[in-house]
């Protein structure tokens, strides 16, 4: 539901968002995240290993909560759910994906870019939307100039955020959770830099616990 959402992307703060190229990658980067604090991650349905690693990930780290992201077509909802996903995260929303992800009941962050899109999702029942990509939509400005007209919608924002950025989105009223892949990028990925997603991640879980402290 949409409660479960909301709820486990809240107690994450931060949710690392994984491009992986393996699922033996997936189920390391997923543990050195894990080890740093960050137990709630998306797989970005972005490779053709993004399925294998989801499941491969649920299976050997049951305690870690996995979405699939880059859910782009209701097709890839039904991936999603055979890999074993706990939640989906989109990059943007057609009216088919919208009502696919409502009838799957599996707990969804759709991505809206506009006020109106958000309305759109508001108006099918959704609570939380992902801001997306709100680095280039106008980043914390948006976020403050949302909260006038859209106070009670909640934001899960991501695309182009920085670590540096974090507290402050955080800090944001309508802001539950910071979607990002600082500390996981692919070249660290693919030089099995795990020791150094361990060390971001942790940076990022201070982060969350500075922030709701607060
Ligand atoms: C996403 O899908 O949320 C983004 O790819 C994450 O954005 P970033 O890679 O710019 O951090």
């Amino acid at each position: 539901s949409q409660d479960t959402a909301i709820s486990a992307l809240r107690a994450a703060g931060v949710l690392p968002v994984v491009t992986v190229d393996s699922a033996a990658q997936g189920v390391a980067i997923a543990r050195a995240l894990a080890q740093g604090g960050l137990g709630t991650i998306e797989i970005a349905l972005r490779t053709p290993a993004a399925r294998d690693a989801i499941a491969a990930i649920k299976q050997e780290l049951p305690e870690v909560i996995v979405g699939a992201g880059t859910v782009r077509v209701p097709e890839d909802i039904e991936r999603a759910r055979s890999a074993g996903a706990d939640f989906l995260v989109t990059p943007g929303t057609t009216a088919a994906l919208a009502e696919a992800l409502v009838e799957s009941r599996i707990p969804a962050t759709p991505a809206a870019a506009t006020p109106s899109e958000l309305l759109e999702l508001a108006a099918r029942g959704f609570r939380i939307a992902k801001l997306f990509p709100v680095g280039a939509l106008g980043g914390l400005k948006l976020i403050r100039l949302l909260q006038g007209p859209l106070p009670d919608l909640l934001l899960a924002p991501s695309g182009g955020i920085t670590e540096a950025e974090t507290p402050e989105y955080l800090a944001q009223p309508n802001v539950v959770c910071v979607g990002g892949s600082w500390m996981v990028p692919r070249d660290w990925l693919a030089a099995g830099k795990h020791d150094e997603v361990a060390a971001a991640a942790a940076r990022a879980r201070r982060l969350v616990d500075a922030a709701a402290l607060a």
